[in-house]
């Protein structure tokens, strides 16, 4: 089963209803771009980051579900957006594009983490900065969210903080952990 083509329609709905937004919004708090600066949401999804990025930032929203990105295009933005459909592990984008990338809430939907991992590395600016959220497996909430999403046929990689900030460092990133609440981390890289 493709499982975002099948969750598209319910997503912004479904995240409402957990109040995803807040999270986003605390996570946007943390990233202070210059004028002009370039973003890279890679599984942005919908674009709901967007909704908490100032306007002076241009954006490339990657996704490798069309029928999620149909339902970004379709939102009206205060920034310069490209849509692009690409998978993590394989970008279509030039070495040393991007000041940020985003991955928020979606790593743990991707099949290769060490080879997305190692893309973001090669796409982001020397000096430019990760942003990683996502949820910690120790905790029985993200415990029941895996469950749900293995028997969805999602990949469901989810990393222990340490782990994924493990990863990061071997890839060439200086890591920073911080919780957002008791199941979410945010972990940041600088390159
Ligand atoms: C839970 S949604 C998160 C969307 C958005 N970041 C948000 O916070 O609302 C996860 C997204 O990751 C995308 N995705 C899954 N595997 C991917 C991959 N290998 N490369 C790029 N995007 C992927 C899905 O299509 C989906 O839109």
């Amino acid at each position: 089963m493709d499982f975002f083509k099948w969750a598209a329609p319910f997503y912004d709905l479904a995240m409402k209803l957990v109040g995803h937004g807040s999270s986003l919004k605390e996570l946007s708090e943390r990233i202070n771009p210059d004028p002009g600066d370039k973003l890279l949401d890679l599984g942005g999804g919908t674009g709901q980051l967007l909704d908490y990025l100032p306007a002076e930032v241009e954006v490339t929203l990657a996704d490798s579900s069309e029928e999620m990105l149909a339902r970004a295009r379709r939102k009206s933005r205060k920034q310069k957006v490209d849509y692009l459909k690409a998978r993590g592990d394989n970008l279509p984008l030039p070495d040393d594009s991007f000041d940020y990338i985003v991955v928020a809430d979606a790593l743990h939907h991707f099949e290769k983490v060490n080879e997305t991992i190692r893309e973001l590395e090669r796409v982001l600016k020397p000096g430019g900065r990760l942003f990683i959220m996502e949820f910690n497996p120790e905790t029985l909430l993200t415990r029941f969210i895996s469950r749900a999403e293995s028997l969805a046929g999602e990949p469901a990689n989810f990393y222990r903080p340490e782990e994924l900030a493990k990863l990061i460092t071997d890839a060439g990133f200086d890591p920073g952990l911080e919780d957002l609440s008791s199941s979410l981390y945010i972990l940041q890289g600088s390159k």
